[in-house]
């Protein structure tokens, strides 16, 4: 069941008539819970509250399904912006990238193209900038377009999930390289990646571990308290030092933790972006179904809890989607 509801939303966020649609809705089904701001002015007033509160910040400038040369430019220009908005008001912030949002599906010389001046800005300010890991389609050309970058920058990490059969063949050959750990958000097919729950966490717990013992800076980004719990363990016994690694966890989940845990550690909070936010929303609702709850009461009431008039389409579309929901639930 809960594996035909995470269907359900992943399928939803690969819909490219949807993410168009959304970017012309606007925040819509209570995305700004999990999306800090629709603009670099907005989400730097987050990013200010947050390092005031001794979090890190990784900005994610939302967008996918990018197909024209001209959208990966604008793409890049605002994620420069960012560098240099974040130089200017010396935020604790690096910067997180999709490389189909700089042009990976179109041209892979255009999209290393679009990576290198991103990168010189980056090195120019001592910013760094991770590579987040997409569907197992762009897993190969994104390790490919790492290793090329490697040879001359040196502040470029990226993602390795768990999830992946070949994650821990890939995380030993880049043991050198900052890395991010997390289980994987995708949709993958058996041959690529473990499917069951109990597997993923397993390998996910064996993969961390392993970075730890290592000296390459890992960022652990999971909201699992068990897992949470059990690597915390781990560090106290094995005496690593704090320098060596920082948790992370997206925006919008599990508040108190992320400042429970800032308290002790370094900790980094993913804070996405802009107006495209409908596949990172729909990954998000994927992993937490109890989040629909959410997209009703944000289509049917208003701040101050009182029933809306409009948009009734938005209302007829949520209760749709929530019966649709239900249905696959009581299977
Ligand atoms: P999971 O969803 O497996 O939940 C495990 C348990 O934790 C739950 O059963 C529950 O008990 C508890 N729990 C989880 N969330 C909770 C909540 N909100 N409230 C209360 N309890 C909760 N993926 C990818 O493919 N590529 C990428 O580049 C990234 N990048 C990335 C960055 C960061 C900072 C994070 C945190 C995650 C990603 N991901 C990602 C997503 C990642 O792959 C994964 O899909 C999600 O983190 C969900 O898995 P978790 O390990 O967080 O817990």
């Amino acid at each position: 069941m809960a594996n035909l509801t995470r269907d359900f939303f992943i399928g939803l966020s690969n819909s490219r008539f949807l993410n168009k649609s959304a970017q012309k809705w606007g925040f819509r089904f209570g995305a700004e819970k999990f999306v800090a701001g629709t603009d670099i002015d907005s989400v730097t007033r987050t990013i200010r509250e947050m390092n005031a509160r001794g979090i890190s910040c990784t900005v994610d400038n939302l967008g996918e399904f990018v197909s024209e040369k001209s959208e990966a430019a604008s793409a890049k220009q605002r994620i420069l912006q960012m560098l240099d908005r974040i130089h200017e008001e010396n935020l604790d912030c690096h910067i997180s990238v999709k490389l189909t949002q700089l042009g990976l599906d179109i041209d892979r010389t255009f999209c290393l193209q679009n990576m290198e001046d991103i990168l010189a800005r980056a090195a120019e300010y001592g910013i760094f900038i991770n590579i987040d890991m997409e569907d197992y389609t762009h897993f190969h050309a994104t390790i490919e377009v790492l290793k090329t970058l490697l040879e001359t920058y040196q502040n470029v990490g990226t993602v390795i999930q768990a999830f992946l059969r070949n994650a821990e063949a890939v995380m030993d050959e880049l043991k050198d390289v900052r890395l991010r750990i997390v289980k994987g958000a995708y949709k993958e097919s058996e041959t690529a990646a473990f499917q069951s729950k109990a597997e993923i966490d397993r390998n996910y717990v064996k993969l961390v571990k392993k970075r730890l013992l290592g000296e390459a800076y890992t960022s652990i980004a999971t909201h699992d308290h068990h897992i949470i719990r059990e690597l915390e363990a781990f560090i106290e016994e094995n005496q690593i030092p704090h320098s060596r690694f920082e948790f992370q966890m997206l925006y919008g989940f599990r508040q108190e933790m992320q400042y429970e845990l800032a308290k002790k550690y370094h900790f980094t909070t993913y804070m996405p972006f802009g107006n495209d936010w409908f596949g990172y929303y729909m990954r998000r609702l994927a992993e937490r179904p109890q989040n629909v709850n959410l997209i009703v009461k944000d289509a049917l009431y208003t701040k101050d809890n009182k029933l809306k008039k409009e948009p009734l389409l938005t209302a007829a579309l949520t209760a749709s989607l929530f019966m649709l929901w239900r249905r696959k639930r009581k299977r």
